[in-house]
């Protein structure tokens, strides 16, 4: 049985936000949450959020996220008093307690399972996770002995200059056999540089303690400021485009891309550079994407090419293409074999298969049949300054050029419309629409126009 508890109390000054610094994002969740589906798989039986600065918004960021308790720490005394705060919480409890740092995102859920388990074989009454920093500056230094069992933390505040040379620190991460903590936590005193009452003071009084190093120090990375948040992103990243590699996506200048977890790709995607994958993505077999596009929340069929071209909240089967310069959003649906060229705008439209919508055109709350032809800048009038209103097109219909489809409107199966018409009015089957002035035509008239004014 394992309790956890995060620690997510404090203000987080170094950020210089108004946001508390366990809410602010790393790829599109928050740190805590990060913290939070870290310790999922450990089951475990609480789990318990220290919340002090801006508790409020902490606990309203998090309520769709079940059975999770919020203990008050009111005054940020330390990470010490913090834990102190458990106590009237864990009366006779008599399992472990794993505590986590809210402000370590990257960690994996491997390394905390390694922890306990070591935790428990060696029957320790503290474990803790522990790494080789190239640049330890910040972090509490951690001396053990040869057993990796641990003697002394000290605070950087409180290092010697000595002491500030062992790059061995303290990854915040611990794990701990209840009832021995519970004895030691009510006498913890802040005699240090930050008068505060250290968790780590706790962790050197109870023994046996012994030390875990982590395989990959980039894990245990706290986020103390904005340039720490940009590097976790980065390390993010890399985890991700690196897997997405090794599943067989080629990504042509990785640096340049930006892969949100949340997206699914398949092999033989090809990825190419300044794009972006958000959201619920996913992208199937033989795509070519980008370069230079933003893909959120859309789904793309297979051997599909996307380039210049933004597309959030939409899906799109197999074999189209589509841009350069087109935007499809708000649920447009995009079927097999069309073509959507240059400035082409779809909003909550849905193309039949085999459509053309090539250039300059904007098609919103449109549905088509299939192998449509909508001419170039042709656009549907769909807002009336007060609703939406819809357009539907039957199959193997054209537009001219320049027209104007004013909603609502349906326009049936073979419908020709005539270069510059603005229709507003039902069309059917079969039928060729000319909605356009004829021109008057005055031959000679610019002769005399020239001669009368050269008098
Ligand atoms: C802490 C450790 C340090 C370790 C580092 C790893 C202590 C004394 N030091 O230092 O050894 O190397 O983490 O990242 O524990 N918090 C509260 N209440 C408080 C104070 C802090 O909940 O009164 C929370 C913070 O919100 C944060 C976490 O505890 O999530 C760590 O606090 P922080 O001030 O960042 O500690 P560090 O100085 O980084
Ligand atoms: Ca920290």
């Amino acid at each position: 049985m394992v309790v956890v508890a995060i620690l997510a109390a404090g203000k987080g000054t170094r950020m210089k936000s108004t946001l508390p610094k366990v809410l602010h994002s790393l790829g599109g969740r928050s740190l805590i949450e990060r913290v939070l589906n870290s310790v999922e798989p450990m089951q475990p039986s609480r789990r318990m959020i220290i919340v002090g600065y801006q508790s409020e918004e902490v606990k309203v960021a998090m309520q769709s996220i079940p059975n999770l308790e919020f203990v008050e720490q009111t005054k940020q005394l330390g990470t010490g008093h913090a834990i102190q705060q458990l106590l009237p919480h864990l009366e006779g409890y008599n399992g472990d307690l794993l505590v986590l740092n809210g402000d370590v995102p990257l960690l994996r859920q491997q390394t905390l399972e390694n922890l306990l388990k070591t935790h428990r074989e060696h029957k320790n009454a503290a474990t803790i996770l522990t790494a080789n920093l190239p640049e330890p500056k910040g972090y509490g230094r951690v001396f053990c002995n040869g057993d990796n069992i641990v003697q002394q933390i000290v605070e950087d505040k409180d290092c010697t200059a000595a002491q500030k040379q062992n790059r061995c620190i303290n990854a915040g991460i611990y794990c701990f056999r209840w009832q021995d903590l519970a004895k030691v936590l009510p006498h913890l005193e802040a005699n240090n540089a930050q008068k505060e009452y250290y968790l780590t003071d706790a962790v050197t009084q109870v023994a046996p303690v012994m030390a875990v190093d982590v395989e990959d120090y980039q894990e245990i990375l706290g986020i103390n400021d904005r340039l720490q948040l940009a590097g976790a992103y980065e390390i993010l990243q890399r985890r991700i485009k690196e897997s997405w590699m090794a599943a067989g996506v080629t990504i042509i200048d990785p640096n340049s891309v930006t892969i949100d977890e949340t997206v699914e790709l398949q092999p033989d995607v090809i990825i190419e550079p300044q794009t972006h994958l958000r959201g619920h993505t996913v992208i199937k077999t033989g795509c070519r994407i980008g370069p230079g596009s933003l893909i959120e929340n859309s789904e793309i069929g297979e051997n599909t090419t996307i380039r210049f071209s933004v597309i959030t909240d939409s899906s799109v089967e197999s074999s189209v293409i589509i841009g350069p310069y087109a935007h499809l959003r708000g649920h447009a649906q995009v079927s097999a074999g069309c073509r959507i060229g240059n400035f082409v705008e779809l909003k909550n439209t849905t193309l039949g298969s085999n459509t053309k919508v090539a250039h300059l055109s904007y098609l919103g709350d449109t549905t088509t049949g299939t192998k449509v032809n909508i001419g170039a800048g042709t656009i549907t009038a769909n807002y009336d300054g007060f609703k939406k209103h819809p357009t539907i097109i039957g199959d193997r219909t054209g537009t001219g050029s320049n027209s104007v489809l004013v909603a609502p409107i349906t326009l049936g199966n073979d419908v020709y419309i005539a270069a510059g018409s603005t229709v507003a009015q039902d069309i059917p089957d079969d039928c060729l629409v000319v909605a356009r002035e004829r021109p008057v035509m005055k031959p000679g008239w610019v002769t005399k126009k020239r001669e009368s004014q050269s008098k």
